[in-house]
């Protein structure tokens, strides 16, 4: 038996607009997926209250990760082709070793934390490990973008690229290889992340902001030169720990994201709570239209403050760090 685990992550700048080629801005979070892979052999094991099994061709996956209601269900056709994707890409036999995978591990299944690619990376890690492939961490991160695609279609990258290395990361996409570089920050800093309930799927959001843009350039386009301009500014106010402006240019990023139509009134609403309650800055993270939003609320007694006031208005938040 094998294990391997992946991060959750956080985007803070430049989500959306990171897959046509702006760079963006994430942190991986504490929180962990962790697989575990065995070959298949003797009676399958009993399912716990809470699995969730798929059976693949060749591999059947026990997901044992606590979710957000319906998460699991709702994902299981784009994580059996996430899977499917990893182990063609690995050039897995699957009918000389048939593959019986767990997953579990104390990160959400939920969308806008980088869980589809969290389970990536820990699957890609697991497999390696127990079929000796001998992949370092770049590799594991090549095996883990593959399966992003079967969640989100044309993925950046970014989201296993955080899920693979950690630590808090400037990402570009470009070919041959993407732009990915560490950065650093004097010292870690509380923010609340809070969750709408609300599912989303990556590769339906992706394809209708592509649409969109599309259709209605003279409205789009201005939000992508703005985003250019904004994600590097980001990155000084980050480098400078420059928090106040790191907290302006959130609040900023989010009109730009409304503007691109991913919001939704439950982030909205989430925002608009951790502003008043004394948030730096706020803005929905990742894909939108439903998912997460993240507050920055450095000391203990801000993030508690912001915290307590999400969970009153009947929501679920998650309180960590960035720059760990
Ligand atoms: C999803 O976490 C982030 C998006 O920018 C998609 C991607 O980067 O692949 C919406």
């Amino acid at each position: 038996m094998a294990t391997g685990s992946g991060y959750g992550k956080v985007i803070l700048f430049g989500e959306h607009f990171v897959v046509d080629g702006l760079p963006a801005i994430a942190s991986a979070i504490a929180d962990r997926t962790v697989a575990e892979a065995t070959i298949a052999k003797g009676p399958a094991p009993a399912a716990r209250a809470g699995t969730y099994v798929i059976d693949g061709e060749g591999w059947t996956l026990y997901d044992n990760r606590p979710e957000t209601p319906g998460y699991k269900k709702e994902k299981a056709e784009e994580q059996r082709k996430a899977i499917d994707l990893m182990l063609k890409f690995m050039k897995v036999d699957v009918q000389k070793n048939p593959l019986r995978l767990v997953q579990g591990g104390e990160l959400l299944a939920v969308s806008g934390v980088g869980a589809s690619a969290a389970s990536c990376t820990a699957i890609a890690r697991a497999v390696n490990g127990l079929l000796k492939l001998g992949l370092n961490d770049e590799k594991i991160n090549e095996v883990a973008f593959e399966g992003e695609k079967g969640f989100a279609g044309t993925p950046s990258g970014i989201d296993n690229t955080a899920a693979t290395f950690g630590g808090l990361i400037w990402f570009q996409k470009a070919q041959p290889k993407s732009i990915i570089e560490r950065l650093k920050l004097k010292k870690p800093v509380e923010i609340v992340e809070g969750n709408t309930g609300i599912t989303s799927s990556t590769k339906t959001v992706v394809d209708d902001v592509k649409a969109r843009r599309l259709a209605e350039p003279a409205r789009f386009e201005p939000l992508y030169a703005e985003a250019a301009k904004l994600i590097p500014e980001a990155r000084k106010a980050l480098e400078s720990f420059d928090l106040k402006g790191v907290g302006e240019l959130m609040n900023k990023n989010h009109e730009l994201l409304q503007s691109l139509t991913v919001s939704c009134k439950e982030l909205d609403l989430l925002v608009g709570i951790a502003r008043k309650e004394g948030a730096l800055g706020a803005k929905m993270t990742g894909t939108g239209r439903g998912g997460y939003m993240v507050a920055l609320t450095p000391g203990k007694e801000l993030q508690e403050r912001v915290a307590k006031a999400i969970e009153k208005a009947g929501f679920m938040t998650m309180k960590t760090r960035i720059g760990i």
